[in-house]
């Protein structure tokens, strides 16, 4: 299994080299064994784009001039593209920038399901859906690893709140793990072969996930043949014979041990060994699969020569960030805005003029350059416009400077053609380490909406967030509104082009936007985020969509909501009466682009079994592809439908099962949208 190279430098190092593999020598590298030409394995945050230089042995900044970056779009907003040539392709920059920056290995993606919309780290994690989870990880997965670096598939598992994200014990069921917590691990371990796994923070079921055998061992290695190492999060670990025996490979930022040697995989560890409480055949397999990652990686040959800030980059993170704006609502073509008629435009909000990337915790990104939406919006609007800037709310105002500032937004707005209101919330609420208190708009947005509305009806709204937030009254008066997670370096200028009408918006909501935060799943069921140190998933399957649709709870926008500039036809569904014996199948349709514009559709299927003799969702989106049509333009698309497709997870058997039985399969534009429906048998 081990490369003969690899075989043969296990075979020479002696036991305290093979300790000093298998534990942090710095905050983010492990020793080197210069005797044998093994360098450091230098891992580096994060998922966004390569994380700026700390101090090697603490979490301050370098201070370096060097260590600017691409900021990609968070990953939320990746998956609001639906698009996974796209996924890849944000892969390819970051490990590209990995390379350039000496990095072997990028600690991202975050695989983490949006349970709720409160927790701070929603932003770095990419939907609630399973499928889209595991379709957009894999070929980002196989994006950075293309650049010979690895990437860490985190934070496995159920790491879905920040609220005591150190103690927190998650009691969940099988088949909700196995259906909807488990799937985009599984497939970055199967189908792209990821060679870094993180364990989470928290327990499952009582016992921590970087030390569960039957998560690490049984799960990850044995059921699904990980074959790369498990990564500790920082400071994830407390003891030394668990996780060793475990199925933890790497220990990394153990803060509470005195010095690197007295990590629990260091002196502890060879102690333990003495004591024949931990065989060597356990430590030599931590170290054959640390191995595996340096051998891809480069640290025992030569690097690949990466780069960083190429225009190609900046090209790509704008692309990334132009499929994710999401057109929520867009009253009677209210957008695009027409530039010639567009002679005065008040911006309005503190999100206009912010810059978002260092924000958040550890996906903070030092970005060479972060255009902010006033920016673009200035360079876009036609010469001669008057383009008026009024902040509207500040995040520490007084009750008098909010005063002001609103008296201030309404006189821009009364003076003005057109209102771009760009607020939301910043990485003040949205951050690692803590949960949101509620999903209303903070600062005062809701009120100084009400009088933009009363003083301009003709308002845009612009909603920058890492997550879902309450829309208020004024969501009834607004024309057309735009949803847009952190969007990277290029994010204004996606959301300027969007406005104007240079980009077809083509981006859809990869999670759903609940009316009230008691309609979200987790909170519907009084659980988030949980009491006396455990929090029990009440809900089980039935986490986003598949609770709003089971349960006939309307969402304020559905998953997979998002329109376009132009519009969609669906027709001509072919599908075969019967499922194949191995439970493939294949879906036919055809989409035409029956309006003006060129744009672009994404297509999603569902599935429903229609009888089960267990509780099944109303219905699950099983695949889907995002189709580019110029006007007047049809194209024919095929859906491949595998097992996992029809089957659920018998929790009994331990095994995957379809029952025979008729399948409805629904196809369109949104989880609410369906416009073609057929049936299938089993
Ligand atoms: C986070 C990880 C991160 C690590 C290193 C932890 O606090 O949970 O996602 O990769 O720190 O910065």
């Amino acid at each position: 299994m081990l490369d003969p190279d690899a075989r043969d430098l296990l075979a020479a190092l002696t036991l305290d080299e093979k300790l000093s593999l298998i534990h942090g020598n710095s905050k983010f590298t492990t020793a080197a064994v210069t005797r044998l030409g093994i360098g450091e394995l230098v891992l580096s945050d994060g998922p966004h784009g390569v994380r700026e230089e700390l101090e090697p042995h603490t979490w301050n900044t370098a201070r370096r001039g060097d260590d600017f970056v691409s900021h990609l779009p968070c990953l939320s907003a990746l998956a609001s593209t639906f698009n996974v040539e796209l996924a890849k392709e944000y892969g390819d920059v970051l490990g590209a920038e990995a390379n350039g920056r000496g990095k072997h290995v990028i600690l991202g993606p975050g695989l983490n399901i949006h349970r709720g919309p409160l927790n701070g780290r929603h932003f770095e994690y990419l939907s609630e859906d399973p499928h889209l989870t595991a379709r957009m990880g894999v070929p980002l997965v196989q994006g950075i690893q293309a650049q010979a670096v690895a990437a860490c598939a985190k934070h496995f598992a159920v790491n879905n709140q920040e609220t005591e994200r150190k103690t927190i014990d998650v009691e969940v069921d099988e088949r909700a793990l196995r259906e909807i917590y488990f799937p985009g691990f599984e497939a970055c371990v199967k189908e792209a072969g990821v060679l870094t796994v993180m364990g989470a923070y928290n327990k499952l079921r009582g016992h921590w996930c970087c030390q569960s055998d039957a998560l690490l061992n049984q799960v990850l290695k044995q059921e699904w043949g990980f074959q790369g190492a498990v990564v500790s999060d920082w400071d994830a670990i407390n003891e030394t014979l668990e996780p060793a025996l475990g199925g933890l490979d790497l220990e990394m930022g153990s803060d509470k041990c005195p010095s690197y040697d007295e990590y629990f995989f260091a002196k502890p560890l060879k102690a333990a060994l003495e004591a024949s409480k931990v065989p060597l055949s356990a430590i030599d397999d931590k170290v054959a699969r640390i191995l595996r990652v340096m051998m891809h990686t480069g640290v025992l040959g030569a690097r690949r020569r990466g780069r960083v800030n190429t225009w190609g980059h900046r090209e790509k993170a704008r692309q990334i960030a132009e499929e994710a704006v999401v057109l929520l609502k867009n009253e009677r073509g209210f957008l695009p805005l027409d530039l010639d008629k567009a002679d005065s435009i008040a911006v309005i909000g503190d999100n206009a003029i912010q810059v978002h990337g260092r924000g958040g915790g550890s996906a903070g990104v030092k970005a060479l350059y972060e255009k902010t939406p006033l920016d673009a919006i200035v360079a876009r609007a036609r010469q001669g416009a008057s383009i008026d800037f009024a902040q509207g709310y500040a995040r520490d105002a007084s009750p008098e400077q909010a005063a002001k500032l609103r008296a201030l937004a309404v006189r821009a707005a009364k003076r003005a053609q057109v209102v771009v209101f760009c607020g939301g919330l910043t990485h003040e609420l949205d951050r690692e380490g803590f949960d949101r208190p509620d999903m209303k708009l903070p600062f005062g947005q809701d009120e100084l909406l009400a009088e933009l509305f009363d003083a301009n009806p003709r308002t845009v709204v612009v909603l920058i967030t890492g997550a879902p937030v309450e829309l208020g009254d004024w969501h009834t008066r607004v024309p057309a509104l735009l949803q847009v997670c952190y969007a990277g370096m290029e994010a204004g200028s996606a959301i300027a082009r969007v406005l104007f009408g240079d980009v077809n918006p083509s981006g859809r909501l990869p999670t759903t936007y609940p009316k009230k935060l008691e309609d979200s799943p987790a909170h519907s069921v009084g659980e988030f985020p949980g009491k006396d140190g455990v929090v029990r998933y009440k809900e089980g399957l039935f986490v986003g969509y598949r609770h709003f649709d089971s349960n006939r709870v309307e969402p304020r926008y559905a998953f997979g909501h998002g329109l376009s500039y132009t519009r969609f036809e669906y027709s001509n569904l072919e599908l075969p009466a019967r499922v194949n014996p191995d439970l493939s199948m294949s879906v036919k349709l055809a989409v035409k682009n029956t309006g003006s514009r060129a744009g672009a559709e994404v297509v999603q299927l569902y599935v429903r079994d229609v009888e089960s003799s267990v509780p099944r969702p109303l219905r699950e989106l099983k695949a889907f592809a995002k189709v580019t049509l110029e006007p007047g333009e049809t194209k024919n698309v095929e859906l491949p439908l595998a097992a996992r497709s029809f089957q659920f997870y018998d929790a009994e058997a331990h095994t995957w099962k379809a029952e025979p039985g008729t399948f409805e399969i629904s196809v369109g534009s949104s989880s609410r949208d369906l416009r073609l429906n057929g049936k299938t048998e089993i």
